[in-house]
């Protein structure tokens, strides 16, 4: 099954302390969201991966914030079973390509969207979405290139999630929204589940 019809919302994860890794992907499995991203962007982030992946079977997870080839050897090592860049350099595509993993490469614009069907890759990221153009952006995008499906991801918030689920070539969307940083910080499990939850009933 495609990555991007196992939920209709991909937590996107920073997680500053390891510790608090296990118990929020629980309580995002619990709230219905198994699928999660956590972001390669502080020292904790491998750890993180590794954490979750031996100690929440429930979840799928997987590393973002992929930018370079060595970015995906260790999130893969880290235990990462999907990857998602924020853009993709022909480079970082082949590293992709050859990780053995499912994978979304971002792309914002129509050529480069193009130049990534090209290389046989019809679902991806699509990042910043709000900043770029957002629902009517992907849109327009559905007409010329109608066989290509995206996960929109950038400023989007439980109030924007559902247009953008509406849409034809959308099969999820990502998002920080459900993992505030006062919650992790203080542990507010409860919370995060809340907020997951509501996201798994947008679709
Ligand atoms: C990111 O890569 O930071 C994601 O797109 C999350 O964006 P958001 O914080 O605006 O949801």
């Amino acid at each position: 099954m495609s990555l991007l019809d196992l939920a209709p919302v991909i937590p996107v994860v920073v997680i500053k302390d390891v510790e608090t890794a296990v118990p929020l992907a629980r309580a995002l499995v619990a709230g219905g969201l198994p699928v999660i991203e956590v972001t390669l962007r502080t020292p904790a982030a491998l750890e993180s991966i590794a954490r979750i992946a031996a100690e929440v079977p429930g979840a799928r997870i997987g590393a973002g914030t992929i930018r370079t080839g060595a970015d995906v050897a260790a999130a893969v090592a880290a235990g990462s079973k999907f990857l998602v860049s924020p853009g993709t350099t022909p480079a970082l595509a082949e590293a992709l390509e050859s990780s053995g993993v499912p994978y979304l490469p971002g792309a914002a614009t129509a050529s480069e969207v193009m130049a990534l069907a090209e290389r046989g890759l019809r679902e991806l990221k699509f990042f910043p979405a709000e900043a770029a153009g957002g629902v009517p952006y992907l849109k327009s995008l559905a007409g010329p290139l109608p066989d290509v499906r995206f996960c929109p991801t950038g400023g989007i918030n439980p109030e924007t999630a559902g247009d953008y689920l509406a849409l034809p070539n959308v099969g999820c969307v990502g998002g920080s929204w459900l993992t505030p940083a006062d919650a992790l910080a203080t542990g507010d499990w409860a919370r995060v589940e809340k907020l997951a939850a509501e996201a798994a009933a947008l679709r």
